[in-house]
């Protein structure tokens, strides 16, 4: 969740960095041709903003991204970085010449020679696309990672089956987020500026065309490319019906806000075009989930598990399955983060004083915690309020799993649910697994937690 928030953000920035670049190339390139100076105050406008606003939590919240997903998910991350480390290196070059390129586009507007400043603007947003171009490859790779699974290529990873469909359809997406903007900086200019309905005009029609094509390219190009088994995830349980509802009703507001600006640009005001960013901050939640969503039970799609163990082999880079070796020799005290059995119950207070029952919390932490509650530690605290995300012991007591041995029963069959793997361990592991699940079911239904824990 917390990657989720952060990336949301995110997206919107970034792509609002790379898309509004392209539609100020475009402005000013109309202000030098038909010598429309006037037009300058609105791009001096946007700069700025996007200088304070965008680039400022862009740059923020890609740092968080990386703080959030190597704390959730370090070997997932690792993975990454064995394979992209050198397209990461060279996203950092794009990211140089974009955000000094913003400073320098802001600081010599209306103080160089315009052909000049035309190019910087153009330099600017080859340099931003030149970032998507690299960040996309390796984001479809997690989802799709294609040839990459039997032939260990990096390049077949990068230039996997979704590269091409996402990247247009991400530069589609862009216009969109830039109409918004548009029409907001737009706005900020006095209602009788000569310039101003014009440009909130551009910008509706180009969010409309953008929004219009990112449709039909993800619709009929990034679907028919999406893997079968992620496409199945979404008649799930895996996938909350209020993502939908974000999606559509997010998109049908954007979709008629644009719409209004370019029909009646002068009935657009600053708050209509802020409340539509937190609308369209909403929408971006609900895709993002659902493309994290799509990938599950795995952080990289059919090669390592969202609990971080690779599950097939990649004999082409001499990587073996871990699986195999784990439920043959258990979990406990063979990876790194995960102590050994005779080490668990040995702190000062131990919450749990029966042995089996601490082993299989630490168990349930490591294999289920990616994506249940599985203990006060994975739940959010607001207050006296609770804020579990698939709670376990809430889970089982639906299935009417109350006791050890029917919850037994469930740990054999894991694997039969779509957006789950098979248990991983011995078979005394999994009973620790089983003893902890029935004390928090049994916890759950007693009295408040809190008096019964020894101290
Ligand atoms: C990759 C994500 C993921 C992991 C890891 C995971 N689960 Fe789940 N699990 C889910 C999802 C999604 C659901 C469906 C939730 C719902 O019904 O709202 C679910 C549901 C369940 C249910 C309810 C099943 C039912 O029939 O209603 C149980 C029990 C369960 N999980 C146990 C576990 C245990 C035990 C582990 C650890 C060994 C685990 N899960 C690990 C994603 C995961």
């Amino acid at each position: 969740m917390f990657v989720a928030i952060i990336a949301s953000f995110h997206v919107i920035a970034s792509h609002l960095t790379v898309g509004a670049a392209w539609f100020n190339f475009y402005v000013e390139r109309r202000a030098v041709r038909e010598q429309r100076p006037e037009l300058y105050e609105y791009l001096r406008k946007s700069a700025l903003g996007l200088l304070v606003f965008s680039y400022v939590w862009g740059a923020m919240t890609g740092v968080g991204i990386w703080q959030s997903t190597t704390a959730g998910n370090p070997r997932g991350i690792s993975t990454l970085i064995h394979n992209f480390v050198l397209f990461w290196g060279s996203e950092w070059y794009m990211f140089l010449i974009d955000v000094v390129g913003i400073i320098v586009y802001y600081y010599t507007l209306g103080k160089v020679d315009p052909k000049t400043h035309l190019r910087l603007a153009l330099i600017l947003a080859l340099g931003g696309t030149g970032t998507l171009s690299l960040i996309v490859g390796i984001l479809g790779f997690k989802l799709s990672p294609g040839d990459w699974l039997h032939n260990g290529e990096i390049l077949s990873g990068f230039y996997n089956p979704t590269f091409w469909p996402q990247y247009l359809m991400r530069f589609l997406l862009m216009q969109t987020i830039t109409g918004a903007w548009g029409v907001l900086m737009a706005s900020r200019l006095p209602r009788d500026f000569p310039e101003r309905q014009k440009v909130i005009r551009w910008a509706g029609t180009i969010g409309l065309v953008g929004m219009a094509g990112a449709l039909l390219v993800g619709r009929y190009w990034y679907w028919a490319n999406v893997p079968a088994r992620s496409k199945a995830l979404l008649s799930t349980n895996a996938f909350p019906a209020v993502t939908v509802d974000l999606l559509i009703g997010g998109g049908i507001l954007t979709a008629a806000f644009l719409l209004l600006a370019s029909w009646k640009p002068q009935l657009q005001s600053k708050l209509g075009a802020m409340a539509l960013f937190i609308v369209m901050f909403s929408t971006v939640f609900g895709a993002e989930r659902t493309r994290e969503i799509l990938r599950k039970p795995d952080v990289v799609n059919g090669y390592m598990s969202s609990n971080q163990l690779t599950f097939t082999g990649l004999p082409a880079r001499g990587i073996e399955s871990e699986e195999a070796k784990l439920n043959r020799d258990g979990v406990l005290g063979s990876l790194p983060f995960l102590p050994a059995a005779d080490d668990i119950d040995s702190g000062p207070s131990p919450e749990y004083t029966d042995h089996r029952v601490a082993v299989g919390r630490q168990i349930a932490i490591f294999e289920c915690s990616g994506c249940h509650s599985v203990s006060d530690q994975t739940v959010i605290h607001l207050g006296d309020n609770q804020l579990a995300l698939r709670q376990q012991s809430a889970l089982l007591r639906k299935i009417s799993a109350n006791d050890e041995v029917s919850i037994r029963a469930i740990l054999d069959n894991l694997g039969a649910y779509p957006f789950m793997h098979a248990f991983v361990g011995t078979d005394e592991e999994k009973d620790a697994l089983a003893a902890y699940l029935a004390a928090t079911v049994e916890e759950q239904q007693g009295p408040p937690r809190r008096c019964r824990r020894p101290r």
